[in-house]
């Protein structure tokens, strides 16, 4: 898919992810599969949001997103980060010499708080058409969180806005690919002298709303990326092993129409 006009990457050294080439780990290949493909894909979205007209962007569960800084945003784009206060804290203490491409506000508060109060106090405008992202997020939350969630983007949603976010849908199989990434993660975890399953913090797919039936009931128009073309796509065509585990990955984007909100 080409990158459309709008937010386009910035060709800065200190922001751009190194490509290495040789022969990848199994759990490495795997990792960097799944990570570069969300990255291309919501690059792309938020070029087709800018192309749009769209100038409020709001990045929940932000982590180490470097996209304020990474894409060339139109001028009087608005770019809201919320993630943990210690997230956003180191997070601006490691870039705090680095020059933004966009209005940056980064905003500490627990999406399980009054975050759209936040949002508001920091300037939000309910308005001007939105575009949310919550990439890496869902997983961190129960089924009815999730919901709730969706309700507080939808009701602060204007006629225009969209939302891209990803999951893995169902159970994935006890392979030893993921045994052995598992492992590696642990251990790595073990070597920064962090004690944490990371595993525990995630919740299940089973139990929770689809996002694409969510959004879809309240008259969103849903349109989802197919891992695997898009790979293709983008020159990176996939092993069959690789397959079946990529099809767990949902990659949606939706528009909110006029009507609904
Ligand atoms: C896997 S990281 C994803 C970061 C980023 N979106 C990305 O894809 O690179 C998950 C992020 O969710 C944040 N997070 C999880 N639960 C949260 C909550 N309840 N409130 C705010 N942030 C939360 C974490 O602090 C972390 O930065």
């Amino acid at each position: 898919m080409p990158i459309p006009q709008g937010a386009r990457a910035r060709q800065t050294p200190a922001t751009t992810v190194p490509v290495r080439t040789g022969q990848a780990k199994p759990a490495t290949a795997r990792w960097r599969r799944c990570s570069s493909l969300a990255r291309s894909y919501f690059d792309e979205y938020f070029a087709a949001a800018s192309a749009a007209g769209i100038r409020q962007v709001v990045i929940l569960a932000s982590g180490l997103d470097a996209r304020a800084y990474r894409l060339e945003w139109p001028s009087g784009t608005v770019v809201f980060e919320i993630d943990q206060p210690k997230v956003l804290e180191f997070k601006n203490s490691v870039l705090a010499d680095v020059r933004p491409a966009a209005d940056r506000r980064a905003i500490g508060v627990d999406l399980r708080q009054d975050w759209p109060k936040e949002l508001w106090d920091n300037g939000f405008d309910p308005t001007a058409p939105t575009a949310w992202l919550a990439e890496g997020l869902l997983r961190y939350l129960p089924g009815e969180a999730q919901d709730r969630l969706f309700g507080d983007i939808a009701a602060l949603s204007a006629p225009g806005s969209r939302i891209a976010l990803n999951i893995g849908r169902g159970r994935r199989e006890d392979s030893p690919a993921l045994r052995t990434a598992r492992e590696r993660r642990k251990r790595l975890l073990a070597e920064a002298g962090i004690t944490l399953n990371l595993e525990e913090l995630w919740y299940p797919w089973e139990g929770r709303t689809d996002p694409r039936e969510w959004f879809t009931a309240r008259g969103w128009a849903v349109t989802t990326g197919d891992p695997v073309t898009l790979l293709i796509d983008h020159g990176r065509a996939q092993p069959e092993a690789a397959r079946a585990e990529l099809d767990h990955h949902i990659l949606m984007t939706a528009t909110r129409g006029d009507e609904n909100r």
